[in-house]
């Protein structure tokens, strides 16, 4: 609480109400000048501003503006995104910034114009923007969550007359889960006019293509359409092209609107509002259970300096200076910082604004926008060459600090001040020389006294800074390099390239000179980030390089003293110590590379006129530059200054088809109804049905629900240890807070009649802790505090005394400790056997794989293998609001939930109510990957038990941390096996499989089983090993419960599959794409499971033919040889190509759950209500089920809606997953439509075949025919279940497959196949995917953008799983996270998922054609799952790469474990060179050290 504030039982006061009086005579006005979506916000609504409330908080809960969305309130998601508009005084221009709402301080927007999504567009009355038209046009929102931030972001963009390049440089800020961004790509470029570019999929503009018209593959989309009705192809650039003639022909028109926008009253000088602005400003929090402190905004740097003087400068209880608040709102957020008062200093203080180019200085004034600096320095950079080489790397650094949104508020003085150890620019100013001028009030003459200090001196130790309390950076003075011969580099390596914190950090600086006929280095600077508790030169290294000639060898003995010099520990805090040794290293040889190669240029100018460069003193003749071979040359390559990609994609499908599937087999059949309007609605690529919604921030998820009068804000009460006995809960420190109403936790819940267990398969779980049991994960639920205000809730939280007894010893985290302790869930046991066991078994004695297999010899491999968690990230956390009603004995949920009915369940039996007086509701989420089937209905349970406690409404609404920290995530699996292949004259046959599966269930089962059953289900891959046994355990550690996530364990099973291939190929010496290929099933043959891969069984196989036509469509084995010639020719940068298949079951594999119901009513004006037991959640069911009802009753799709989802509309539903709900969904409401239709038959008779239904509606009525009807459908006994325990029966036929008594656990599979080109730099770890290409066959699909945009969205996050998404907890590999067991990666600064950046360069997409299926609704396929492991081809294409490194490194190619995921720190680490070598060898000791070491990573 802040100090100055005391506490009364109704809120709490602020001492600086006295002080109002005195600042108002001084000329400081109260209140701030709001502006909104071209609207001054009121006086009296204004004044409620806080000095601690966001932006974002201000707009949705004082303004109920809920279009900017909260995703993760650390400015890493860009959900929140909101357009700042002001006047630039200097250039009197409005200047437009995208900045991230949940940061920035709604009193930092005084003076401002602020657009929401809201004043972007509207669906009302049709006024969309086209910024919003395209994202719907082009498929660009699924879940739609992340949509209104991303459209603010881009609508400023073009408010800034963006063209293509800027949007693709400045879509950094911005996360999207769903889509796999490449149609938001689409969107934003679509709207830009220079964007003219075809590309198709190999890569080349079509149109501009010499040889276009001999190519096979011609991607004009255009061109194709008219050649044939068999298929659609859309490339990027002809979406783009669709909008050359409509809204690029009047850009000029609504690129205007966000200055049109712009308040009158903010441009006219004679306005009250700006004569008002010229004022300072002081607001005093005086609002009831907020604690809001004071905020003032001094606009002289005299009033700036007084106020520090007068509080005792910035120390913890006085004030605190306060500029972009990207630090310090991280500080208050996360850290509970208190800060009684802010200053935040006017963009009127010129000296802390400015940018200028002065004497051989260029000044940056402390509170200057880093965006600002980096466009002034782009533009000083062109200039002159010396400016240019000072300025260009920091504005190449700052490309890449933080994100647009980021950069547009943060400033530089923010930066040096809080002293992050790895701070990007601190290295960068330190390397250039910079030197800080420090202001402070002279008490002497009442003005202004200044020192200076350097950079290099600022950072005395972790996060202090040599700066007085009282005192300000005013500004920065960067010197001016050398024209010549002085070399400046930025360097940065982080998990992700885009908007990503840095692992380690340079700036590097050199400056020769020419003596004695050698290049001499004359001075070095070399600062680090990363290395250190605070940015640091490395002085032992720059002495060694200072003096000495400029020559490989001197850098060679530098890189082995500074390996001494910045030595880490392996227990390092932030640990990778290994990989951020190598990194200093390889930067500094980076450097190396790059000196040479300007130097030779240098020489070139300086020979063809020296004269130019009269300042500079050549001694003799020009010495040479030192060679480098050409192999070394991609050594020079720095992703911060490489152009940023142009992504694009092709897209094939088949023309749309009406077919049919499974429905005529089993609903009965009708006359079809006449098809009004010519077309049909099945087989469209029709939008999602909320697209507009989505992109005009109008769409409602449960966090923007009206809250009902007198609701509560509600905060869980969590442990924050694990492993000890939970010994008592005083929540009287709470109850103390003003604005607290209660605590309530066990007893509450007993005293409600309620039951304390949870779970969805075992009931092991508890909503809140008992005193006197043992705390089983960091996060346990021990109660919930409710509050009149969030703030208060969630103080109230914290502060509850939670007591805890007992040694907690080591408790297990990992697979590892749990299999060490013996701690399992015995019930998930699993042991699959096909094929001869003494085969099996022989392979455990069997000898190692012979150096030079022979055809007849049998090569047998062992080995283990790793696949990491995921977090699922959706965009919108968990959320729910819970009623009471009808005198406490009702309760209406509303929650973002995959299933509503455990929720109700759930819900009833922990607040002791029947399920018939507990209604949950569920319109939409913001995503759920899985991640919401279980873990959403703790938080509702909570919330229930809180509404029924205090009588009155409860919004629990996660936070992103305290949602990542206890919901769990998928499963880490580790994996043992023993393979053998046999050699023969055909080709290696795979022979034998032993194979265990361990995964990481955390402290309750919840879904873990079943995860475990479906990876040993997809064990097998695409091949057939004639024997083979598959075992499954799931572990029991410290960790949340791990649950549902796209794939279900499906991924994780292939993935050690593939591993198991590539380990034989590389042991059998062929090459892995033969070995797949040449052991691929064949129709006919059965899976390890019995399953047959045929027509009849698990669907006609089609993976074989895509993998033949990828194959020679992309002429896969020439462009293996291109990459291998690529990687003979450059050292640094290896190439890596990866063709990879995949079969994925559709069913839930427990039987009960393969049923659903619908409920359809028909209105009298001809249109039709459907209601499902399916959720929304971004997957575009609700848009596929209304194209299903439509094409049954003849109408079109619009006619047709799907209201919210609720379990007495629809009852007893299962969980929307196993991506089986349009096949379920589709069929019950195809049944209840064929309900209806067949009533109607009569009156169609009467009526005639003109009749519209809107007629036949109206004439049924009329007779009183019932227009509405419940559809059911469940999927047929004989294809779905599996029996793991059932014997063979004695009389089961010897003909049939191995273990087909025991089930048929798939409807069918969904199949595909991907190849992926990856590019990596060996001396970062950094990588790009240069293209992704992928068949998938997915029947014939009902609406081929939504598949597409499955198809896409889905590899994305299975890329982002195998490559980028590492999930670490405390553990053995990372001891300097405490307490053990607590998650480590919870926002978006530690945990990253791809980003706009990471998409493939070229990504096509295509759906098979003539690939019917006849197990589901008009013959499509699921397609939400299937694609997730195609994302993983990119992870092959990157230890392909690594592969081709260690065989040039090591001179061997021997089989390696490659873990997943491929992060920058295994892809540099496993590239094994010398540096890297050098470095583990130092940290580890040489004995220890080796070409396989990795870190263990939390599995
Ligand atoms: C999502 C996200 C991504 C980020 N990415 C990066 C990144 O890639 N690289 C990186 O280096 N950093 C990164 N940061 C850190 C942060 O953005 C920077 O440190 C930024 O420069 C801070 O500036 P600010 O204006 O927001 O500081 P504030 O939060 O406003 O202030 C920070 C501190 O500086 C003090 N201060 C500010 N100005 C002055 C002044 N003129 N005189 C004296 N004290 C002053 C404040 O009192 C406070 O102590 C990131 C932060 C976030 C939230
Ligand atoms: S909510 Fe603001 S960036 Fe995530
Ligand atoms: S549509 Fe982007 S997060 Fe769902």
């Amino acid at each position: 609480m802040p100090p100055n504030q005391k506490t009364t039982l109704l809120a709490f006061e602020n001492e600086d109400v006295e002080r109002v009086g005195a600042y108002q005579k001084k000329g400081y006005r109260t209140t701030p000048i709001l502006f909104v979506n071209g609207e001054r916000v009121p006086d009296g609504v204004a004044a409620n501003a806080r000095p601690n409330q966001t932006l974002l908080s201000f707009l949705r809960d004082e303004l109920l503006l809920t279009g900017s969305k909260l995703g993760c309130a650390e400015g890493g998601c860009g959900a929140c995104t909101v357009m700042l508009s002001k006047l630039d005084m200097e250039t009197k221009k409005i200047k437009h910034i995208s900045v991230n709402a949940c940061l920035m301080p709604v009193l930092a927007a005084d003076g401002c114009h602020v657009t929401t999504v809201e004043g972007v567009g509207s669906v009302k009355g049709d006024n969309l923007h086209p910024v919003q038209k395209a994202m719907v046009d082009m498929h660009g929102s699924q879940c739609g969550f992340c949509t209104p931030g991303i459209i603010v972001s881009i609508y400023t963009l073009f408010a800034n007359n963006a063209n293509k390049e800027h949007i693709e440089e400045h879509l950094d800020g911005n996360l999207c889960r769903c889509t796999g961004y490449r149609p938001i790509w689409d969107a934003a470029r679509s709207l830009c006019d220079d964007t003219d570019t075809v590309r198709g999929p190999c890569g080349i503009a079509c149109r501009d293509c010499p040889e276009r018209e001999e190519c096979e593959q011609d991607c004009n989309v255009e061109d194709k359409k008219t050649e044939t009705d068999k298929m659609v192809c859309s490339s990027s650039a002809d979406k783009m092209k669709q909008y050359k003639d409509t809204f690029l022909s009047d850009r000029e028109t609504w690129m205007q609107q966000p200055t049109l926008m712009f308040p009158k009253a903010l441009q006219d000088e004679q306005s009250t509002e700006r004569s008002m602005m010229t004022k300072p400003l002081m607001v005093v929090d005086r609002t009831d259970f907020h604690a809001g402190g004071t905020w003032f905004k001094p606009t002289t740097l005299e009033e700036l300096l007084a106020l520090l003087n007068e509080f005792g400068g910035t120390g913890t209880s006085a004030c605190k200076i306060v500029v972009g608040n990207t630090e310090v709102g991280i500080e208050t957020r996360f850290k509970h910082a208190v800060y009684p008062r802010l200053i935040h200093p006017s963009d009127k203080i010129q000296s802390l604004y400015g940018f200028e180019v002065a004497d051989a200085n260029i000044q940056i004034g402390s509170c200057c926008s880093l965006s600002t600096i980096q466009e002034k320095s782009g533009d000083v950079s062109s200039q002159s060459t010396a400016l240019k080489r000072t300025a260009l790397p920091m504005h190449d650094m700052l490309r890449w600090f933080a994100s647009t949104q980021i950069r547009n508020v943060a400033c530089l003085g923010g930066n040096l001040v809080t002293a992050s150890p790895i701070s990007d620019m601190n290295p960068m100013l330190a390397s250039l020389g910079a030197k800080l001028v420090l202001a402070s009030f002279d008490k002497d003459t009442s003005g202004v006294s200044r020192r200076s200090v350097a950079v290099s001196d600022f950072f005395l130790k972790y996060r202090t800074v040599d700066l007085k309390p009282t005192e300000v950076v005013e500004c920065i003075d960067v010197p001016v390099v050398q024209p010549i011969f002085e070399y400046v580099k930025p360097f940065k390596q982080a998990r992700r390239r885009e908007d990503d914190i840095s692992i380690v950090t340079a700036g590097m600086r050199i400056r020769l000179a020419a003596k004695g006929g050698k290049f001499m280095i004359e001075e070095t600077a070399i600062a680090f980030g990363g290395m250190a508790p605070t940015t640091i030169m490395a002085v032992k290294t720059m002495e060694a390089l200072t003096g000495a000639e400029f020559s490989a060898e001197s850098f060679t003995k530098a890189s082995e003293t500074l390996i001494t010099e910045i030595k880490l520990p392996e227990g390092v805090p932030g640990g990778q110590a290994g990989f951020r040794m190598t990194l200093a290293s390889s930067f500094l040889y980076k450097f190396y590379l790059s000196v040479v190669e300007e130097l030779k240029a240098d020489c070139a100018k300086y020979q063809a006129d020296p004269s130019a460069f009269s300042g500079v003193t050549v001694e003799g003749d020009l010495p040479s530059c030192p060679e480098v071979d050409e192999k070394e040359h991609t050594g020079t390559q720095n992703f911060l200054s490489d152009k940023k990609p142009s992504p694009s994609g092709t897209q094939f499908y088949p023309a749309p088809k009406v077919a049919t599937g499974c429905e005529d087999q089993i609903l009965p059949k009708v006359k079809p109804m006449a098809q009004k309007d010519g077309a049909s609605a099945v087989g469209k690529d029709s939008a999602h049905m909320s697209g507009p919604l989505h992109c005009t921030g109008e769409a409602l998820y449960t966090d923007d629900i009206p809250l009902p009068p007198k609701t509560l804000q509600a905060a869980l009460v969590l442990s924050n240890e694990c492993g000890r006995v939970l010994e008592s809960i005083d929540v009287t420190p709470a109850l103390g807070i003003p604005g607290v109403v209660g605590v309530y936790s066990l007893e509450d819940l007993l005293s409600l009649g309620g039951k304390n267990e949870m779970g969805p398969i075992l009931k092991d779980e508890l909503l809140f802790l008992p005193i006197g049991e043992k705390v089983r994960t960091v996060g346990q639920c021990l109660g919930i505090c409710v509050a009149e205000s969030l703030e208060a809730a969630e103080l109230g939280a914290r502060t509850v005394k939670v007591v805890y007894g007992g040694d907690a010893g080591k408790v297990a985290v990992t697979i590892a400790d749990a299999v060490e302790a013996g701690q399992c869930f015995e019930i998930s046991r699993r042991d699959l056997v096909r094929g001869d066991p003494a085969v099996i078994e022989a392979l455990s004695s069997a000898p190692e794989a012979p150096a030079e297999p022979k055809v007849g010899d049998v090569v047998t491999v062992s080995g283990t293998f790793r696949s990491g968690a995921q977090e699922h990230f959706y965009l919108e956390t968990n959320s729910t609001l819970a009623v009471p009603s009808e005198s406490n004995t009702n309760l209406t949920i509303y929650v973002s939930t995959q299933a509503p009915t455990k929720t109700q369940n759930f819900c009833a039996s922990t607040t002791g109510t029947p399920a018939m007086k507990v209604v949950v509701r569920m319109k939409r989420m913001g995503g759920g990957f899985g991640g919401k089937e279980t873990r959403s209905v703790f938080a509702s349970c909570a919330a229930a038990v809180a509404a029924k406690i205090s009588s009155r409404p409860v919004r629990l609404t996660l936070s992103r941390d305290v949602d990542m920290s206890i919901t769990g995530t998928r499963h880490a699996f580790t994996t043992e096996y023993r393979a053998s292949a046999k050699i023969t004259e055909d080709g290696v046959k795979l022979e034998a499989l032993d194979i265990q599966l361990h995964n990481n269930g955390g402290m309750a089962f919840d879904l873990s089983g079943p995860v475990m059953d479906r990876a040993l289900f997809h064990i097998d891959g695409c091949y057939y090993f004639p024997n083979m046994r598959a075992r499954g355990l799931v572990c029991k550690t410290v960790q949340a419960p791990h649950t549902a996530f796209r794939g279900f364990g499906g991924p994780q099973g292939i993935a050690a599959c593939e591993h198991v291939i590539d380990h034989l190929g590389v042991a059998c010496k062929v090459s892995a794409d033969d070995l797949r290929r040449g052991n691929m099933y064949q129709t006919g043959q059965a899976t390890h499971f019995g399953m047959i891969l045929d027509d009849v069984h698990g669907g006609t196989w089609q993976v074989p033919r895509m993998w033949d036509r990828l194959e020679t469509e992309l002429g896969v084995s020439k462009m293996r040889e291109a990459a291998a010639e690529f990687n003979a020719k450059n050292k640094w940068i290896k190439r890596g190509v990866a063709l990879i298949p995949t079969k994925f079951g559709i069913a839930f594999t427990a039987k009960y759950m393969n049923q659903g119901g619908s409920l359809v009513h028909l209105y009298t004006d001809g249109t039709v209500l459907v209601s499902h037991g399916g959720t929304e959640m971004g997957q575009g069911l609700h848009t596929k089920v209304c194209q299903v009802a439509a094409q049954a009753f003849g109408i079109p799709v619009d006619h047709v809606y799907v209201n919210d989802t609720s379990t007495d509309k629809v009852a007893n539903t299962i969980p929307t997953a196993a991506s089986h709900s349009t096949d379920m969904y589709g069929m019950s409401t195809l049944d209840a439509c064929r309900q209806i239709i067949a009533r109607l038959d009569p009156v169609r008779a009467k009526l005639g075949p003109d009749a519209s239904l809107k007629e036949i509606a109206n004439a049924a009525f009329m007779e009183r025919i019932d227009l509405s009807a419940h559809g059911f459908f469940r999927l047929i006994d004989s294809r779905c279940g599996f029996d793991w325990d059932k014997d063979k029966p004695e009389d089961y036929p010897d003909d049939l497959p191995a273990n087909s008594w025991k089930g048929h656990p798939f409807n069918y599979f969904t199949q595909g196949v991907c190849f992926c080109e990856v590019e990596i730099d060996t001396l970062t770890g950094n990588h790009k995917t240069l293209r992704s290409d992928i068949i998938i066959d997915v029947g014939s699909s009902i609406n081929p953008a939504i598949d597409i945009g499955q198809v896409e969205g889905a590899f994305v996050q299975g890329m982002g799983w195998a490559t980028i998404e590492e999930v670490v907890y405390a553990d053995d590999d990372h001891t300097w996270i405490r307490p053990r067991g607590k998650l480590f990666t919870t926002g978006p600064g530690t945990y990253k998922i791809p980003a706009f950046n990471d998409v493939p360069e070229i990504f096509n997409v295509s759906l098979l054609e003539n690939a019917d299926n006849p197990f589901a609704v008009h013959s499509s396929k699921a397609i939400g799952e299937p694609p997730f492991y195609l994302g993983a081809t990119v992870y092959y294409a990157i230890k392909d790469a690594v592969r081709a490194a260690r065989k040039e490194n090591l001179g061997y190619d021997k089989y390696f474990e490659f873990r997943m995921p491929a992060t920058s720190e295994r892809i540099r680490m496993l590239c094994a060179d010398e540096l890297s070598n050098q470095a583990t060898s130092k940290m580890l000791g040489q004995e220890n050290a080796g070409p396989d070491y990795q870190t263990q990573g939390s599995y």
